[in-house]
């Protein structure tokens, strides 16, 4: 009995020694771990060739408790997963969770702690995480380091920014891995809030490319109670390893079992659209947390923003407080500077014209008290969110906007004053109700108080996330800006409706973005989800607003078009003013026409860095939107229209740049044509230097409406 017992453990053990494969629904995607020396490992292939090579995984503890080796594999579990499920507002109307699970519980010998091991592995790439069951020999433990190796096959090509605690407001340099360092410690940084974690250091979603054409993407699911994840280079093997942003004493996460980690992502594909297209950020989140969902609802604004942001006009009501002592008395007088965009009547001409053009809101910035201490100039002053300047009166707002049908889109800038903004929230939320605001823009600028904390540690990432939760109390939708990047959350918690997280339009305003920088976008940032970029700029010389401002939009017309389809979002703003829409409502056209929300998308053509151009299938209806978007090289779209249904005939309104377009010289020249389109068409398109186009499909029941039109 005894022996049998002994061959049994003993092909127990070394069952559980060996390699575990587990391959993907299709068979080509292929995960193996083993232990190496008792240190768990792991590594990807695709179609045989190696996306990850042999990688170690561990963590190490505070009280130098290390769980990087003398492990045993206890107990593996597989499992598969094939079904589909809804989200709220989303790029397809119907998401695929299709994978192969494999579960290892580790335990590591001289501890007895237990870890789980938990893969996914999809068609299109891996998530894996690790899991700490509820156990006697650890129970709260905090997080010295964690050593995710990503182990690359070869030196890629990559797009990224440098790694930083506090901000992802960069531009995108591309470049072999082995440049990074090179490049890093070569750049000025020409804004005094970054500041890159080392010279190797770099952000997900990490986007590479590699000689024989694999594109590989690094990020990071469900990013919930732990710190957020950065990339370490070893750029003599071209071994990625994880770094958490610290908190402000330098731990990385403090846990008590049963937890776990947020999931680590590899999307891979030879395909560049099927990195735009994958749902694996999105299935390794959890399902939604909402019992109703019927106010959460995509939106369409405009806002008194951009004339702020580019120096026509302030946030703030006054810019001086003057303080005099007269005799006993202290007399303190505030100027008004004539500047401040957020007054009533300004607003109702903004309200207006939504109403005129059918927007869903009107973003307010400036509309509360605190700006002119913004930064703290007087030190003690925080916005409570809820005492207006003199001259926005709420209430008359409030009725003008509901009469006009429209809503008006609170906005809180925290200025990173967060245990402020905690105290304030119930209050400020209560009064968004009471006065029929249903969505709201929060702000992270500057460095957190308490000081010390990093917009990306776990301290934050709680923070974002209760903020979140606390809304939804309160039926209100959340656009987070400098919060952290997201990570698929919006599947549990839709009312996470957008995020800046990444360089936006507003540095068009600040000396601009690299030209290519749209077609990376939806390669990096917008992997983990939708991104409020603010499109829609028509005007590009900023000196037209304000003469000490000599910025130029690097885009043209027809390109800031496109990104209504090509950056994906639940949230679009058309960021420009009024005043100048009107002078081009035939392109303003698309901007009304295009939707939020989507049954289908298909990715028609792109490379990271050079171009992108999408199709998308309005939600509950049979209207399709193209939008390409180009980086600064001219360059010939050539599509085709396939997509379309076969029985139907469709008006095409093709906005698109001029023969002679170019960003820099000649932004303004677009052509708006009419087509006859079927799913037989095809279309060769020039795109300007920084341009693109942008198409409206309509199907057509009366054909009359045909005539005169040519067929594509
Ligand atoms: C930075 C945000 O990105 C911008 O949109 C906002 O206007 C300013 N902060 C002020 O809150
Ligand atoms: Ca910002």
């Amino acid at each position: 009995m005894k022996r049998l017992l002994l061959i049994f453990t003993l092909a127990i053990s070394s069952l559980f020694a060996m390699a575990h494969e587990l391959s993907s629904p299709n068979g080509k995607m292929k995960l193996l771990v083993e232990l190496l020396n008792g240190t768990p490992t792991y590594q990807l292939h695709l179609n045989e060739k190696a996306i990850i090579k042999q990688s170690k995984l561990g963590l190490e503890l505070a009280n130098n408790q290390s769980l990087m080796n003398g492990f045993t594999i206890t107990d593996v579990q597989t499992s598969s997963v094939n079904d589909t499920w809804k989200p709220v507002w989303g790029e397809q109307s119907e998401i695929k969770n299709n994978y192969n699970e494999l579960a290892l519980t580790l335990q590591q010998k001289s501890t007895n702690i237990k870890i789980l091991l938990r893969f996914r592995v999809f068609d299109d790439g891996l998530g894996f995480r690790y899991e700490f069951p509820e156990q006697e020999n650890l129970v709260y433990f905090v997080v010295k380091e964690e050593c995710t190796e990503f182990a690359m096959a070869g030196d890629h090509k990559a797009w990224w920014i440098p790694g930083d605690y506090d901000t992802q407001e960069y531009d995108y340099t591309t470049s072999k891995l082995s440049e990074i360092r090179g490049l890093m410690e070569k750049a000025v940084t020409p804004n005094a809030s970054q500041t890159p974690i080392s010279a190797t250091a770099v952000q997900t979603a990490l986007m590479m490319k590699t000689d024989d054409g694999y594109y590989i993407n690094l990020h990071e699911a469900a990013l919930q109670d732990y710190s957020c994840m950065h990339l370490e280079l070893d750029d003599k093997n071209m071994v990625f390893k994880s770094v958490l942003t610290p908190d402000a004493v330098g731990n990385m996460a403090y846990m008590q079992t049963p937890c776990t980690t947020p999931w680590r992502t590899v999307i891979a594909s030879k395909n560049a659209g099927d990195i735009l297209l994958s749902n694996i950020t999105l299935n390794l989140n959890e399902p939604c947390a909402y019992e109703t969902t019927d106010w959460i609802k995509p939106v369409k604004y405009i806002g008194v923003w951009w004339e702020m942001i580019t120096g026509k006009s302030s946030w703030a009501y006054t810019d001086e407080v003057l303080s005099v002592k007269l005799g006993e008395t202290d007399f303190t007088q505030t100027t008004t500077n004539g500047r401040h965009a957020a007054n009533t009547q300004h607003v109702k001409d903004y309200i207006d014209f939504a109403s005129e053009h059918d927007f869903d809101a009107v973003l307010v910035e400036g509309w509360n008290e605190g700006w002119e201490d913004w930064f703290g100039k007087s030190k003690d002053f925080v916005f409570d969110f809820v005492t207006p300047y003199p001259d926005f009166d709420v209430e008359v707002l409030r009725d003008y906007a509901q009469s006009k049908n429209v809503k008006l889109m609170m906005h809180h800038e925290t200025s990173g004053s967060v245990r402020n903004y905690e105290r304030h929230m119930d209050t400020a939320y209560q009064f968004m109700a009471e006065n029929n605001y249903n969505s709201v823009k929060s702000g992270y600028v500057g460095d957190i108080i308490p000081r010390g904390e990093y917009h990306y540690g776990q301290w934050m990432v709680n923070h974002y996330l209760h903020a979140i939760k606390k809304a939804a109390d309160y039926k209100i939708m959340v656009n987070a800006h400098e919060a952290v990047r997201p990570t698929g959350m919006s599947r549990t918690y839709p009312n996470l409706i957008g995020n800046e997280s990444a360089r936006g339009t507003e540095y068009e305003a600040f000396g601009g973005n690299n030209v290519d920088h749209t077609t990376i976008l939806p390669f990096t940032r917008l992997v983990g989800g939708p991104m409020d970029y603010t499109p829609g700029i028509f005007e590009t010389k900023v000196s037209v607003y304000n003469p000490d401002n000599n910025s130029q939009v690097r885009t043209t017309i027809a390109r800031q078009l496109a990104l209504y389809v090509t950056m994906y979002s639940p949230l679009q703003m058309a960021a420009d003013l009024p005043e100048t829409y009107n002078k081009h409502l035939d392109a303003f056209q698309f901007i009304k026409d295009v939707a939020v929300d989507w049954d289908k998308s298909l990715v028609l053509e792109a490379e990271p860095g050079d171009f992108i151009t999408y199709a998308r299938k309005a939600k509950n209806s049979e209207n399709w939107f193209v939008g390409r978007t180009n980086d600064g090289q001219a360059r010939t779209s050539e599509i085709s229209f396939d997509f379309l249904s076969a029985d139907k005939k469709y008006i095409a309104t093709v906005y698109a740049d001029a023969k002679d377009a170019h960003w820099e010289t000649n932004p303004k020249a677009y052509e708006v044509r009419k087509y006859q389109v079927t799913r037989k068409s095809k279309l060769k398109q020039l795109c300007a230097p920084g341009g693109g186009y942008a198409i409206s499909l309509v199907p057509i029941e009366d054909k009359n409406e045909l005539k005169g039109l040519k067929k594509l």
